[in-house]
């Protein structure tokens, strides 16, 4: 590919998280518009979809077959190139949210600036957390009243442990908002139209000053390693502090990085040979259709249309023919793609989540994602007991895809299934109606808490109604705790016994 190392060095690829109604979507339609990709706002397709019940969600899906249109956008600014990452958040919230992120380079963190740190942001930041990666934090709705600054900013390192450093500083906020200081270039950048309110003024910049004065340092190397927030304020709805976020997200964001081998080789992005790993596998919801869309990461390497990869799991060869690339607008030539860059390839049950391609001689494989503890968990049972080999075959391959995580009670061989979110449950339903004939019910057994335990320390006895003994899929003791309360029981009653809340 010409221009490949170019390509590369501007790359930004990142996901929003936040918790829902923060304005992630809203925000999303702003960097479009910078992006050129869009000319007003309130055009992002999915944004209605978002707000149905997951069932309707399903009819729509089904009506349109694989729905990937938003789950990757890509646009140019600034002579960068930008990948934004869908995480979906409300039903359709599921471990697919938390891959995601392992798949970005980078993580900007939309918080409402009249709500605080909410828990669905708190959870998706202790996961990219555990990754060290970047983190940039912007406080939305300031064009409404919105909590003090001060306040906002001591709850990223209270809740969230993380240190933060504003890049600006709102002054006022709703009807008296002055407009936002600018600590680098140490102006105000004045909100159109504000109604002149001195007192606000003067008491915003007396906080600047002190922030000026005591402040956290800025320091990008705790910048790249996640240690450290560069905090913004604005009003996504307003295209308000839109701008200059983007600038500065641009200038310290980091391009493409370097991924670590299980055998501790690291493959660097301009590594001449193609690697990449599948992070999310969406499936067809239409009946006709069995295959998938494989979502896969490129790490190194450039990718071109028709290229041969080695599927390292199987050794499997396979050509990358059939090919999605994603794009918010219409491009000619589409001319391949570049690490940071995510490609769409329909898969006919090749892939796993977390396998590893690669184009060279030498295989190559990256360390398997992660996988999340769930929180909503229910019996499963076949409806028709004659179809017993098509209900084990469809749960063995739909869990090993990562629809769903499948637990066993601990005496006897019923099936529990556990989700992030409940979505999770209604896919695996409908597709094991749809591909593999097999009618399944559910029996709700709740939300839980679950926490592996060191084999060697289980005990039956331990087990109780509040507490369920099962196996995870390789057979590892899990309990599940009734809830938090029951959880700090157990502690107490058994302060030696290690509990875990991820294997
Ligand atoms: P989400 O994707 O994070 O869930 O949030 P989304 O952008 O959809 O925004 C949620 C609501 O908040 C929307 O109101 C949106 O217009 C509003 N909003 C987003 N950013 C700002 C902002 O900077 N200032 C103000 N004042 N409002 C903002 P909506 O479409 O009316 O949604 P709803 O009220 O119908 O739920």
């Amino acid at each position: 590919m010409e221009n490949f190392e170019q390509e590369l060095q501007n790359r930004r690829t990142f996901a929003i998280i936040s918790h829902p109604d923060a304005g992630k979507t809203t925000l999303t339609e702003q960097l479009l518009l910078h992006g050129g990709v869009i000319r007003e706002a309130g055009t992002v397709k999915g944004r209605g979809a978002k707000k149905m019940a997951s069932s309707d969600w399903m009819a729509i899906e089904q009506q349109r077959g694989i729905s990937v249109t938003s789950s990757v956008l890509q646009f140019d600014y600034e002579g960068k190139r930008i990948n934004i990452l869908d995480t979906p958040g409300h039903e359709d919230f599921s471990e697919d949210t938390y891959r995601t992120l392992m798949a970005v380079d980078s993580v900007v963190m939309v918080v409402d600036a009249a709500k605080g740190i909410e828990p669905q942001t708190k959870k998706l930041f202790e996961i990219v957390s555990k990754r060290g990666i970047p983190v940039f934090t912007f406080f939305n709705k300031i064009d409404r009243d919105a909590r003090s600054p001060l306040d906002l900013v001591d709850e990223l390192e209270s809740i969230l442990g993380i240190q933060a450093y504003p890049m600006n500083w709102p002054i006022g906020s709703g009807q008296i908002l002055q407009g936002i200081y600018d600590l680098k270039q140490k102006e105000l950048i004045p909100f159109k139209n504000a109604a002149d309110h001195p007192e606000v003024r003067q008491e915003g910049l007396d906080e600047v000053e002190l922030l000026e004065d005591a402040g956290n340092q800025f320091d990008e190397k705790a910048v790249a390693t996640g240690k450290l927030t560069p905090v913004f304020f604005g009003s996504a709805l307003a295209n308000f502090g839109v701008t200059e976020f983007l600038r500065e997200y641009l200038t310290y964001a980091p391009m493409p990085a370097p991924v670590t081998t299980v055998d501790d080789q690291v493959i660097e992005p301009d590594n001449p040979e193609f690697t990449g790993f599948v992070f999310k596998i969406q499936a067809n919801m239409d009946p006709r259709h069995r295959d998938r869309i494989a979502f896969v990461r490129i790490v190194s390497g450039a990718f071109e249309r028709g290229m041969d990869v080695t599927l390292e799991r199987t050794g499997k060869k396979l050509r990358l023919a059939n090919v999605t690339q994603f794009m918010a607008e219409e491009r000619e030539n589409v001319q391949g793609a570049v690490p940071g860059d995510i490609i769409g390839v329909y898969d006919t049950g090749n892939f796993q989540i977390g396998d590893t391609i690669f184009s060279g001689k030498k295989a190559v494989r990256f360390p398997d994602l992660p996988t999340f503890t769930p929180e909503y968990f229910n019996k499963v049972i076949a409806k028709d007991v004659m179809k017993q080999k098509s209900y084990h075959k469809g749960i063995t391959q739909l869990v090993q895809e990562g629809t769903i995580q499948l637990y066993k009670s601990w005496n006897s061989s019923e099936y529990i299934l556990g989700a992030v979110g409940q979505l999770q449950f209604e896919v695996f339903k409908f597709r094991m109606e749809n591909e593999y004939n097999v009618e399944i019910q559910f029996e709700p057994i709740g939300s839980k808490v679950a926490r592996w335990i060191d084999p060697d320390q289980v005990d039956e006895k331990m087990a109780s109604s509040r507490n369920l003994l099962v196996k995870d899929r390789y057979d590892r003791p899990v309990f599940l705790f009734e809830n938090n309360f029951a959880l700090n029981w157990f502690k107490d009653k058994y302060p030696d016994v290690q509990l875990e809340a991820k294997m």
